[in-house]
């Protein structure tokens, strides 16, 4: 009581704490600020007494953290509290869709809600700060974390990096329920060579200024906390030692002014990287480009004050690092409201407002890839249903890569979404494997197949992107029976599918679909939803034509037909993937017309020419006939996602102001450059109508 009365009369003290304190500190206390620990084992107590740690990176729950914070607040010498972070990628026990199936809804709502309930089940954690969301664009299926993205295309990725900020952070971080945002991996991480986790990117700076960057700078827009540096090297700088994206772009360009966290260890892999000769070269290089905290790694603190009595690095330099997490953690109210009520929890957790949440937004992630002859839904009469698939029955595999404290026993899996469904009355014949005598049994089957969660996240790279053979196999037995079917896939990245793509009547993705998963799989699979997501990433029909991404460039042979001997082009296998970006199937039907092409403006009409109510991703993709610089054949410019009723119709407008118009030129500038420009109006990356206009 006499603390919070206290604090009451002080809160504008407390406001103007971080100056204030820079001054009064040591250079060990400074130094302590930029570190972060991983847990709260005794060492860690003691450094936190002695005022020499900033933030942890895994304490859990309120109890403990608020344990660990009393000794901060109460024992150490200057009361500065801890920030405690940790991973809260799709939510925290209530576990969401992973990111790439939360991007497939291309409803920046969805993605807002999600990371709204994570924020609170986390501050209910004691937590104040998470290491999301990863804005890394990505175009190579391989690298398992493509599945913590939202996908191949800045703009989506850059509508969901703003969505999630905004979802984390609210409009002020300081209120309870909300914690601090970091986006990661500052940057082009998602660039790794031939898919292969934390190995080298290379990326040209106009590149690195039209997709990697701007997800970036839209969520420092948006106003995010923090940033992560990333483990990759960039053109032969690693992300933890880089002066032109940490302090050119990041800091003088785009006037960031929270903190960058290194990324685990990062600053001592600068010695792996072979840059740093050793870990105070390390520190050094960290420092100077303006790694603010170092996570996990102590080269900052074992070597700064070496560093600065050899005039390595300068006390003012230190102290910036200080201020910006200081700023921080005053944004984050954390002198005002320092501890975790204990009981939040205990209210929080899996509420049913959360549990519906979860729902809400793993039906919005599902995209229908094929639904020949109406496959899909399934037929009301059918009472008897041959549920089959090593993913049928799972829990762990729904929640994904990143389930913080998601726990397989609050999964509702597929199999219980479907007896649900049934109620009492209906039947679910269930066998992981090829049990053909119940698709014999049934009135309808449904086969739950794809890769188990664990084959992707980080450091789940794979050079086989096929369903494992097995799984094939029992798709072709149950087609054989001529029995009706479906098929659901789950997994966290694009799929070489193959076979499956090319015959199996009805597919929908399912994505890893977190805690509620079975549920929604059962509101789409019985047509209670209907699907709308579209693919955040293009499905390859080869491993071979990877990286494929529906943006590339035209080439100087894209005026010859693609059989030319001289076009550019494979011998076996066509430049077309599988299933574009930007794709997905409904159970209604929509048509576009009446398109309006102006600088400045487009204008559709979108109607639903079907007999059910269902979402539509309306797509607008721009094209730079002549510039000064080669462009994409397409770019996605702007989209919305819309619910029409049966026979309803919309008017839809969307800005091509300069912002959409503008090109890295050749003289490293924005520029809008004069000429002709064709717009595509699609449901897809591929088709749509057309038009033109001039600047
Ligand atoms: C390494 C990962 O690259 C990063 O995304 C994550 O936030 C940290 N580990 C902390 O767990």
């Amino acid at each position: 009581m006499k603390r919070l009365l206290l604090l009451a009369l002080t809160g504008a003290i407390a406001l103007a704490a971080p100056t204030d304190l820079v001054a009064q500190m040591t250079l060990e206390e400074k130094l302590g600020q930029l570190q972060q620990r991983l847990t709260d084992e005794p060492a860690t107590v003691a450094l936190v007494r002695a005022g020499r740690v900033g933030s942890t990176l895994s304490v859990l729950g309120a109890a403990r953290c608020n344990r660990l914070q009393r000794v901060a607040v109460e024992e150490s010498r200057l009361k500065i509290p801890l920030l405690f972070g940790f991973d809260v990628i799709h939510g925290y026990r209530t576990i969401f869709p992973v990111p790439l199936g939360e991007a497939a809804s291309w409803d920046p709502a969805m993605a807002e809600l999600s990371a709204s309930v994570a924020a609170r089940e986390a501050y209910a954690a004691g937590l104040r700060w998470t290491f999301a969301p990863m804005v890394d664009v990505a175009r190579d299926p391989r690298w398992g974390r493509v599945v913590e993205g939202a996908g191949e295309d800045p703009v989506l990725v850059s509508a969901m990096a703003r969505a999630r900020v905004r979802g984390f952070q609210g409009t002020d971080y300081s209120q309870p329920g909300r914690v601090v945002a970091c986006a990661k991996h500052f940057v082009a991480y998602g660039a790794v060579e031939a898919g292969r986790d934390y190995n080298s990117t290379d990326v040209s700076e106009r590149t690195l200024r039209e997709v990697y960057l701007p997800p970036f700078k839209t969520a420092v827009d948006a106003g995010v906390g923090t940033l992560m540096s990333a483990f990759t090297d960039l053109g032969g700088v690693p992300g933890s030692a880089n002066v032109f994206t940490l302090d050119e772009v990041l800091r003088r360009e785009w006037k960031f002014d929270g903190f960058v966290v290194s990324d685990y260890s990062s600053v001592e892999e600068l010695i792996h990287h072979g840059i740093a000769a050793d870990g105070a070269e390390a520190a050094e290089l960290g420092l100077n480009a303006g790694v603010d905290m170092e996570m996990v790694s102590e080269n900052y603190n074992q070597h700064g004050a070496a560093l600065l009595a050899a005039g390595k690095v300068t006390p003012e330099q230190i102290e910036a690092s200080v201020r910006r997490i200081l700023l921080v953690k005053q944004r984050a109210g954390l002198w005002e409201r320092p501890y975790t009520e204990e009981g939040l929890a205990d209210r929080w957790f899996l509420s049913a407002d959360h549990r519906k949440a979860a729902r809400r937004v793993a039906v919005s992630s599902m995209v229908l890839l094929r639904n020949e002859r109406n496959r899909l839904p399934i037929p009301a009469q059918a009472s008897t249903i041959a549920l089959l698939g090593p993913l049928a029955d799972s829990k762990v595999d729904l929640l994904g890569s990143w389930e913080a404290d998601g726990k397989a026993a609050d999964v509702v899996t597929v199999r219980e979404g479907i007896q649900r469904r049934l109620g009492a009355a209906g039947k679910v014949l269930y066998a992981p494997g090829p049990r053909l005598d119940l698709v014999q049994k049934a009135d309808y089957t449904v086969l739950v197949v794809g890769e188990p969660a664990r084959w992707s996240g980080e450091a789940r790279s794979r050079s086989d992107l096929s369903l494992p053979a097995d799984q094939v196999r029992l798709i072709q037995a149950v087609h054989a029976t001529r029995k009706p079917y479906c098929v659901v896939l789950m997994n966290g990245r694009p799929l070489v599918l193959g076979w499956v793509a090319e015959n199996c009547p009805a597919l929908l993705e399912a994505w890893y679909p977190g805690t509620e998963g079975g549920n929604a799989v059962a509101d789409v699979l019985f047509g209670d939803q209907n699907p709308g997501g579209k693919l955040p990433m293009t499905f390859p029909r080869v491993l071979g034509q990877v990286p494929i991404y529906y943006n590339h460039k035209a080439t100087g042979r894209s005026n010859l037909p693609p059989d030319h001997t001289f076009a550019s082009k494979y011998l076996d296998v066509s430049n077309e993937p599988q299933f574009p970006f930007g794709y997905g199937l409904s159970y209604t039907t929509f048509e576009l017309s009446n398109l309006k092409v102006a600088p400045g403006q487009v204008e559709v009409t979108l109607t639903n020419t079907g007999l059910r109510a269902g979402d539509e991703v309306v797509q607008v993709y721009l094209h730079d006939v002549a510039a000064s610089v080669t462009r994409p054949v397409k770019e996605l410019k702007a989209f919305q996602r819309v619910t029409l009723g049966p026979g309803q119709q919309q008017r839809l407008t969307f800005p091509l102001g300069p912002e959409q118009l503008a090109l890295w030129d050749r003289s490293m500038h924005w520029r809008v450059e004069p000429g002709v420009f064709t717009v595509t109006v699609g449901t897809s990356s591929e088709g749509g109508l057309t038009g033109e206009f001039r600047i």
